[in-house]
């Protein structure tokens, strides 16, 4: 059947997909449009993968909501992103108030990447590994990880990681890394930093967190894109989706069928990016309204979830 994750395939890429959430699965018609691996044919845990989520204290694990995202993607036969490691929100206060040293918070984080990534062993395409190191100027972000260890922690992250799971992919992930420009030149500096550690790193995640009308011409995509692959690692467009002022405008539908063309332009161009995510499919169960106030509309299919046909059909013709 003709889908966005057929016509992914078809243009020599691993998938298209999208992120979901535990909560999302028990609504029928959403279900429906997710397991249809010809539309999907990878899917991420919005949430459930999270420090909070699989370790909200210490030592103390909890892996049932991430499992039931792992398990449907296995009897789906979709790809699985796995998400995320090491990342400064969705941490538990243990880990941010606990009062580790260098010493003690490298056991703490090695402990958790190890367990994590063990009990999804084999699951996992990719894991994003560190999420959200960097300031929009390219310098390292302050959290308790940069604070206590210093950069040292993306490499050993990478490293422990890479133990625990020989065959999953490694990625950095972060968003307005899009285009060129100090933050995007930070990530790659992150990336020769886990290479000279003398470990491996798979690839870069671009978030994709776009704003219709401000969105990177497929130009801008490919230079970028070239960019990282110079660096010898893949690049995934891993959380997609791209706002606007509610209600939409006709104008605004049509320029943002646009930016997604040129996102998905972008992908297909550049060898080495393997796939497209949206941060799922839906304006019902977009994270968008709660974070920017008065946004929303970000995706191919409505709140009703109606499928817009001229958002989505700017996805699979773009392919
Ligand atoms: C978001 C989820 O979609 C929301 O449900 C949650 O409340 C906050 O996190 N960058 C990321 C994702 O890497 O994990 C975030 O997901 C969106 C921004």
């Amino acid at each position: 059947d003709d889908g966005l994750n057929t016509r992914a395939i078809a243009a020599g890429k691993q998938y298209f997909g999208s992120a979901t959430d535990n909560g999302e699965l028990s609504d029928v018609t959403y279900k429906a449009i997710l397991d249809n691996t010809a539309e999907f044919g990878q899917i991420t845990p919005g949430n459930s993968m999270k420090w909070d989520t699989i370790e909200p204290s210490q030592n103390s694990f909890s892996f049932t909501k991430g499992d039931v995202i792992a398990d449907l993607a296995a009897t789906n036969g979709q790809k699985l992103r796995c998400h995320t490691l090491v990342w400064y929100s969705q941490l538990p206060n243990w880990v941010k108030t606990g009062g580790f040293n260098n010493e003690t918070l490298i056991s703490v984080m090695k402990n958790h990447i190890t367990q994590t990534v063990t009990h999804y062993k084999g699951k996992c395409l990719h894991w994003d590994v560190v999420n959200e190191a960097l300031n929009e100027d390219g310098t390292y972000r302050s959290n308790v990880f940069y604070d206590t260890i210093g950069e040292a922690y993306i490499p050993i992250a990478f490293a422990t990681a890479a133990a625990a799971d020989p065959s999953a992919k490694l990625y950095y992930n972060d968003y307005n890394i899009e285009t060129a420009g100090s933050k995007s030149t930070g990530a790659q500096r992150i990336i020769k930093l886990v290479q000279q550690y003398g470990t491996k790193i798979d690839g870069i995640g671009m978030q994709a967190h776009l704003i219709v009308g401000s969105s990177p011409s497929t130009s801008s995509w490919t230079t970028n894109m070239n960019a990282f692959s110079a660096l010898n690692v893949d690049i995934a467009i891993t959380e997609l989706d791209i706002r606007t002022t509610t209600p939409a405008t006709a104008a605004a539908v049509t320029q943002q069928s646009k930016d997604y063309a040129n996102a998905v332009a972008g992908c297909k161009a550049v060898t080495k990016c393997v796939g497209v995510t949206i941060w799922d499919f839906t304006d019902k169960y977009s994270w968008i309204p709660s974070v920017f106030s008065g946004q929303g509309a970000a995706l191919p299919w409505d709140e009703d979830l109606v499928k817009k046909d001229e958002v989505y059909n700017a996805i699979l013709n773009a392919w």
